[in-house]
């Protein structure tokens, strides 16, 4: 049997809790991409992930989509170490035109929603079939604006997390889990 992943053999790394472990974050995408291959069946779908924070969620949601589909990834901007900047900055954008596909937009985490509010209304200008947004974590405490998310993993306090793909300041997301920082690291 494998051992779960400590955080002391992380060393270096300063967490104050683990909050969701490997095998909650397993069985959760595992119904989500089920969900998925469900309702989009026969619609060959555009995954469409926001990196970084989601590359890690994403490899492990399109294997448990067992349908056809296509990914896509963009690349934004809109932190800097535990702060919204408030303004979202797209570093790269989609390689082809989404218009008249089925776009699932794959997202770590809406926290204030002002990224996800920029993204949805940036991708509804080029016309998709349909667009719904899957985040693996939701911080609906921390919501500024109102803005749908149609699927959530898991719905998390106010606290800055990181870990299975999430970063602070680029670093932690190499944890095989999720976890809250360390607010001494802040
Ligand atoms: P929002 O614009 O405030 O909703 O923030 C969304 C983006 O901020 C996410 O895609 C993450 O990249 C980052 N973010 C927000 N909260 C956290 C957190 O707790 N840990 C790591 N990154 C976060």
């Amino acid at each position: 049997m494998k051992a779960a992943v400590s955080p002391m053999t992380h060393s270096g790394y300063k967490i104050a809790r683990i909050l969701l472990t490997e095998e909650q974050i397993r069985s959760r995408v595992l119904e989500l991409g089920k969900e998925l291959g469900r309702d989009y069946e026969n619609k060959r779908p555009l995954l469409v992930s926001i990196l970084k924070g989601s590359f890690i969620f994403l490899a492990d949601l399109t294997r448990a989509m067992q349908i056809p589909h296509e990914l896509d990834f963009m690349v934004v901007k809109s932190y800097e170490g535990t702060q919204s900047t408030g303004t979202v900055r797209i570093l790269e954008d989609l390689h082809q035109s989404i218009e008249g596909r089925h776009v699932i937009l794959v997202e770590d985490i809406v926290d204030s929603g002002l990224t996800l509010e920029y993204m949805r209304r940036n991708l509804i200008t080029r016309k998709p079939a349909s667009m719904e947004v899957v985040s693996l974590l939701d911080k609906a405490e921390a919501r500024t604006v109102d803005v749908k998310v149609e699927r959530v993993g898991f719905t998390i306090p106010d606290e800055f997390v990181v870990g299975y793909g999430l970063d602070y300041n680029q670093l932690y997301r190499n944890l095989p889990f999720l976890a809250v920082l360390d607010p001494k690291q802040i």
